[in-house]
């Protein structure tokens, strides 16, 4: 097992009764790539730390950590996890690693981030990187949730980044949002799978049905959600990264039985 950090729990936010997310102090030593995740926990009453994956939420230049968790009542570490206020500690793993990176997808002109739930978490830190709008002229994030109230960082990717004070224009030119909602009435609605087969999706986001030369994915969801939607990138004619041969896109699971 990789070496842990001890870090310091700064802040709690509880979106609803089935999500939150919290920040962490960061150990100067820790480096990760926009899109990673590690090992994240608590110790258990043997003394033993009991670890799940995280998507890393916050961005590699940021001085805090950020992770955004489902909340399951009888999960072995979220149980415990989502009770967790500041000034707790929890542990980190020094060796962050993953799939969600830019420099694994072939140059295009499109990247789309395609997520889920909490699959949402590694394309926070992708749409807060600098690098990745002077890689791909447009920057597209979809979030399919079950409940309105499952849209977490609404705020912050609308009003916040747009204004931000150094990448603020980029985020208004380059990014696009879509949020879909599949259980109740919302502007959006419907699973991002059949938003794709049916062109919703793109007469909606007012871009071109995706083209091998052009467009770059990245998922993350569960794992129905991400069989179904390589499946259609596959019959469109797209390629995962594989072994180290760069593609058209990468996927990552959501860590979601905690
Ligand atoms: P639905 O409400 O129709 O199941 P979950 O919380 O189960 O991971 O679901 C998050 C969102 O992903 C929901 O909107 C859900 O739609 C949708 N979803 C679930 N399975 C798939 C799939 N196989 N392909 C695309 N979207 C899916």
């Amino acid at each position: 097992m990789s070496k842990l950090n001890i870090e310091k729990v700064l802040d709690v936010h509880h979106w609803n009764d089935t999500l939150f997310s919290f920040k962490t102090t960061r150990d100067s030593g820790f480096r990760f790539e926009n899109g990673h995740f590690t090992m994240i926990g608590l110790q258990q009453d043997n003394g033993r730390p009991l670890l799940r994956a995280y998507s890393i939420a916050s961005a590699n230049y940021e001085d805090e950590l950020e992770f955004f968790s489902i909340k399951v009542p009888d999960g072995p570490l979220t149980s415990r996890l989502q009770k967790i206020v500041p000034g707790d500690e929890i542990y980190v793993s020094q060796k962050p690693t993953g799939t969600l990176v830019a420099d694994h997808l072939l140059p295009g002109k499109r990247l789309w981030l395609l997520s889920t739930g909490t699959g949402l978490a590694p394309f926070m830190s992708i749409i807060k990187d600098p690098t990745v709008y002077e890689r791909f002229d447009q920057v597209i994030l979809t979030h399919g949730v079950r409940y309105v109230s499952e849209l977490a960082y609404q705020e912050q990717i609308e009003n916040e980044l747009p204004e931000h004070e150094y990448f603020g224009e980029m985020v208004r030119e380059q990014l696009l949002y879509y949020p879909t909602v599949t259980r109740e009435p919302y502007r959006n609605t419907g699973r991002l799978t059949d938003l794709m087969l049916s062109g919703k999706l793109f007469t909606d986001l007012d871009v071109p049905k995706p083209n091998v030369e052009k467009d770059r994915f990245m998922l993350c969801g569960s794992p129905a959600m991400l069989k179904d939607l390589t499946n259609i990138l596959d019959d469109w004619g797209f390629k995962e990264t594989r072994a180290g041969v760069p593609h058209e896109y990468v996927i990552e699971r959501a860590f979601v039985e905690k």
